[in-house]
């Protein structure tokens, strides 16, 4: 199973950004992490970060044809990018929403998802975990079993 992980703007600082809601590990620390889980031993990972919209949207396209599935972290972009959303609409690869933190017991513009409904599900609040989460829906849905 091909599976591209995307993260959004500033998601490059973590670790060092808001530490008391998004943690004390990098992203590198939880690509990493995710690497070394036994559920995505059979999987290969390939992941994308990027500050600029049009470049998450390039990659989307790029997608077509070599990835099984995404899991994708849009940041803020989340709460307003119809471009990103429709990205993933056309690129028709299975793809679920994932957040570190609990998107829905914030701030109220955070509770807006505009990328929602073209994913298969979003997961958030659980850290890290969301993205192994996000990766077992994923599997789920690809009919492959999780070992
Ligand atoms: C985030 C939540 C977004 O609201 C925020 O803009 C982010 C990170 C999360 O992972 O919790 O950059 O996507």
């Amino acid at each position: 199973m091909n599976i591209l992980i995307i993260s959004g703007p500033n998601l490059n600082l973590l670790g060092e950004r808001e530490p008391e809601i998004y943690g004390y590990e990098t992203l590198e620390d939880i690509q990493r992490w995710l690497c070394e889980q036994p559920e995505t031993v059979s999987m290969k990972l390939r992941f994308f970060q990027s500050n600029h919209e049009g470049a998450i949207i390039d990659k989307l396209h790029d997608a077509i044809d070599r990835t099984d599935g995404i899991i994708i972290n849009p940041g803020a972009f989340t709460h307003y990018s119809y471009a990103i959303r429709d990205a993933i609409a056309a690129v028709n690869i299975p793809t679920v929403e994932v957040h570190l933190s609990d998107i829905h017991n914030r701030e109220d513009f955070r509770k807006i998802s505009v990328i929602k409904p073209v994913c298969i599900q979003q997961i958030c609040g659980l850290g890290k975990v969301s993205f192994l989460e996000g990766l077992k829906v994923l599997t789920s849905q690809l009919g492959t079993t999780i070992r």
